[in-house]
């Protein structure tokens, strides 16, 4: 019988994972959903099993959900390990944001320094689960949502003997905005993707097998909703994005507006707040509504939150490994010389086939322009260097790795930061 476990099961966005099983039935027949979570999630996790259990019993099927805050009872057996916790909850994550704020750098909390504190905070936690299922469901698969995705993932890759596969909704969420952008189907759009996670660029726009990519790039510079929700919609600059010769996803804004961007966090952070305390409202109200006894779906609201559909991605995911769908999706793996100027055991993002054996990269016909080629590989220096400090717990690593990022003024600025999130975040920090 099937067993998944989510681990961060308290999460706003479970009901679309839910909703992903149910749907997925007949095909794929769970018999068990664990939704686990921690003392501080207890809370939420009531109510978002107590919503799941409404969700089952109104599609009648013979699902079990079961609400727990033991890991290990939750991974024992289990077919299929999800993670989308987020350590220090979305306090942390204020921090992650405001800590770089300070001295003038990105704040984000998956790109730049703030992606940095999160990674030190996860690495060790989700070692620690991949252990747990080493030892209780070694054959299991493990999917990592948990940001930064990209570094999560590779520590895994590296670190652990579980299988595993990290997984992003940019990909999916993108399909959307250029269906409405040119005005068809999600399903008839077909993207070619080139690099890491929340790094990387469309390198094809296939719709019904055409490649639209020029007329998207003469689009976007104005275009609206061409962006995930949790960045702001600036748009691009229209020689820029020409020359570029490829889409940039939303969070290579950072990189190519960082003036721009960095104008835009700091007013905000004095204003409405930085995005973790605009996500404590949507998430207040989103709990508000999970409450009502009388809701038995995901509500419409949920689509407020910059993951709308990755449970959908997720859920694509399992099915397509369960079934041995052989189909196409766009995940995080091992490299394995696919990007020929990166290391064979980075964790890039890519087209895969997915079937029983797990996610197989294709080749990437495109040519990759040197500037988007650079780019990439200084990130993934910074992101190789990032999963070392975050393992060994070595301040000199830590700021080796911080200093390299493209976001961080000087080695200076990244001490600085570096102290901070050490005292910030000291309790999440045993390895240092
Ligand atoms: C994007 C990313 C996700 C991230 C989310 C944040 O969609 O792909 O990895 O978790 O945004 O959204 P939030 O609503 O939490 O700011
Ligand atoms: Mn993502």
């Amino acid at each position: 019988p099937l067993k998944i476990a989510v681990i961060g099961g308290g999460s706003s966005y479970t009901p679309e994972l839910v909703e992903g099983v149910i749907k997925r039935y007949e095909e794929m027949p769970v018999k068990d959903l664990y939704l686990v979570d921690i003392e501080a999630g207890r809370h939420k996790l009531e109510i978002t099993s107590a919503l799941a259990k409404r969700m089952v019993e109104k599609s009648g099927l013979p699902i079990r959900i079961h609400a727990t805050l033991d890991r290990r009872e939750a991974i024992d057996g289990a077919d299929f390990i999800t993670t989308q916790l987020r350590v220090g909850l979305l306090d942390a994550r204020a921090k992650d944001e405001r800590i770089p704020l300070q001295y003038n750098c990105i704040g984000q909390e998956t790109t730049g320094a703030g992606g940095f504190a999160k990674a030190l905070r996860t690495v060790p936690v989700l070692l620690g689960i991949a252990k747990d299922i080493e030892e209780l469901a070694p054959n299991a698969w493990m999917f990592n949502f948990t940001n930064p995705a990209g570094i999560n993932t590779e520590a895994v890759l590296n670190y652990s003997k579980v299988k595993s596969i990290g997984l992003c909704n940019l990909p999916i969420g993108t399909q959307m905005q250029i269906a409405k952008l040119v005005g068809c189907d999600p399903y008839d759009v077909n993207l070619e993707w080139v690099g890491l996670n929340h790094l990387n660029w469309s390198s094809k726009i296939l719709v019904n097998g055409v490649d639209v990519l020029p007329e998207v790039l003469s689009k976007a510079p104005s275009a609206k909703g061409l962006t995930m929700k949790n960045i702001p919609d600036f748009g691009w600059d229209a020689e820029f994005l020409e020359s570029q010769g490829m889409l940039p996803c939303s969070y290579l804004r950072y990189f190519y507006m960082t003036d721009d961007m960095l104008a835009e966090e700091l007013e905000a952070a004095r204003t409405v707040g930085t995005r973790a305390q605009v996500v404590k409202q949507v998430e207040a109200e989103l709990f508000e509504l999970y409450k009502d006894p009388n809701l038995s779906m995901k509500p419409k609201q949920l689509e407020q939150r910059g993951g709308a559909y990755y449970s959908e991605a997720a859920m694509n995911l399992i099915h397509s490994i369960y079934t041995n769908r052989n189909d196409q999706q766009v995940v995080n793996v091992r490299n394995n010389g696919l990007l020929d100027f990166l290391p064979n055991d980075a964790s890039i993002e890519a087209n895969c086939v997915i079937n029983a054996e797990g996610a197989t990269p294709l080749q990437i016909k495109t040519p990759i322009p040197g500037h988007i080629r650079g780019l990439i590989q200084v990130v993934k220096a910074y992101e190789t260097a990032t999963v070392e400090a975050a393992v060994s717990g070595d301040y000199g690593l830590a700021l080796q790795a911080l200093t390299l990022h493209p976001l961080v003024t000087s080695a200076k600025v990244a001490k600085n930061i570096l102290n901070d999130i050490l005292t910030q975040h000291k309790e999440y920090l045993p390895q240092f």
